[in-house]
């Protein structure tokens, strides 16, 4: 009935695709009845030409339907679940999910292990001793039932679809296109089945995104798509110029999630996470202030709740190595520039990340800020603090860190949050 050839013509020739042309072209690329070379002139097509509304809905739904839809309806609790487009040192879901827990609502965060200069949250939390992130459908409910805040891998296949799309566009040239990115991230979020959805959607050196302008025009479009289908959804539009916090790394960076719970962490970090937590306990219906259960100890007891119920111990220290190398100052003044990119490639490099899929990372490598920007460094005195296992990547690291950072005379750094999108 439908022809990859004459679907593709269309695209090429900037005519819109029905719904059913959309559909088709999905489900035969994923069965393998339409070829690598037929999907991949279609993305390009879509690069080139983009989407309407229709087949963007079309695309989206397509994905999502292709695979295991969760549904946690039956939990008797409301459901909301967050999405960071990524960025460095970016360690929120661990806070943010056994807060919104603590108020009652069931935050099933199914979320992805690390590849390239952004940190996954899977790697950091299995720097937690007997931490266990590949949890059957029958744990989540009944950790989500029992404590409401769970995060693992995901179960089952959530949009295959997009898992086959999205490595053809990686050696296509295609990644970087709006309607197929905002396609790609919403077919799996939907996948989900939570009522509530928040996303972080990064803008900056660090981001995916880094022109302001696209990143609200995607944050705009997700939300578009989320309440197409149903979902409470809101974007935050965040600044990844410099990493979150003073962390960037595994076990690091669960080391200062726990200073979040105990009520301190950096000020960046506890803004960011309270105003995501904001935004999914509204969309839950609940009327509470976050903040409360940072400073009264119960996000920090959900937190040791769902790491017990992980296998891990909530008590163990977090592992530490003694390889460490101090990155001095090069010059004094008010730190203008503190690059997340390069910051999160040098974490890469000393062993936090991975070169390729399945490639186990340190849990001790990483690296530690002694300065973000707007504060006054000494010439001579430490910037950064490197750890790996594998002191020979030392000399790679700073070396990326040479260019990392500015000092200016003044220096006001830009406002963390940048707009919020309904
Ligand atoms: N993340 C995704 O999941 N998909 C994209 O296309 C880009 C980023």
């Amino acid at each position: 009935m439908y022809n990859a050839v004459e679907i593709i013509t269309a695209k090429r020739n900037a005519v819109a695709l029905s719904a059913g042309q959309i559909t088709w072209m999905v489900d035969a690329y994923t069965s393998g009845e339409v070829s690598d070379e037929q999907f991949s002139a279609l993305a390009m097509a879509i690069y080139f030409r983009g989407l309407n509304d229709d087949e963007l809905l079309a695309l989206t739904t397509a994905m999502l339907n292709s695979g295991t839809r969760l549904n946690f309806s039956d939990l008797g609790k409301p459901t909301a679940d967050k999405h960071s487009t990524g960025g460095v040192g970016d360690k929120i879901t661990l806070p943010l999910t056994p807060l919104v827990a603590s108020y009652g609502v069931a935050v099933p965060q199914l979320s992805g292990r690390g590849l390239g200069h952004t940190g996954g949250t899977l790697d950091k939390l299995e720097a937690i001793k007997g931490f266990e992130v590949d949890l059957t459908e029958a744990h989540i409910r009944s950790q989500l039932t029992e404590i409401g805040g769970v995060i693992c891998a995901p179960t089952g296949e959530l949009a295959p679809a997009d898992k086959k799309i999205y490595a053809l566009r990686d050696v296509t040239a295609t990644v970087d296109s709006l309607p197929l990115i905002a396609s790609s991230i919403m077919s799996k979020k939907l996948a989900e089945g939570t009522d509530t959805l928040v996303l972080d959607v990064k803008t900056g050196s660090g981001a995916f995104m880094q022109n302001e302008d696209d990143a609200r025009q995607l944050a705009a479009t997700m939300v578009w798509l989320g309440k197409e289908f149903g979902v409470n959804t809101t974007a935050v539009l965040t600044r990844m110029d410099s990493p979150l916090g003073y962390t960037v790394g595994n076990g690091i960076e669960v080391q200062e999630t726990l200073e979040v719970l105990a009520g301190g962490g950096p000020n960046d970090v506890v803004e960011l996470t309270l105003t995501l937590a904001r935004h999914m306990l509204q969309g839950a219906g609940i009327d509470a202030d976050p903040a409360e259960h940072l400073a009264n100890g119960k996000a920090m007891d959900t937190w040791r709740a769902m790491v017990s119920a992980q296998h891990g111990d909530p008590d163990a220290p977090l592992p530490t190595t003694t390889h460490e190398h101090t990155v001095l100052a090069p010059t004094s003044g008010v730190l203008s520039k503190l690059d997340a990119r390069a910051v999160g490639e040098a974490a890469w490099h000393l062993g936090a990340g991975r070169q390729y899929q399945g490639q186990a990372v340190q849990a001790t490598a990483g690296i530690r800020l002694h300065a973000k920007p707007g504060d006054t460094v000494t010439a001579g005195e430490p910037l950064f603090s490197l750890f790996t296992e594998t002191p020979e990547r030392f000399a790679a690291a700073e070396q990326i860190l040479q260019h990392a950072t500015d000092t200016a005379d003044v220096f006001n750094p830009p406002q963390l949050i940048a707009d919020v999108i309904r």
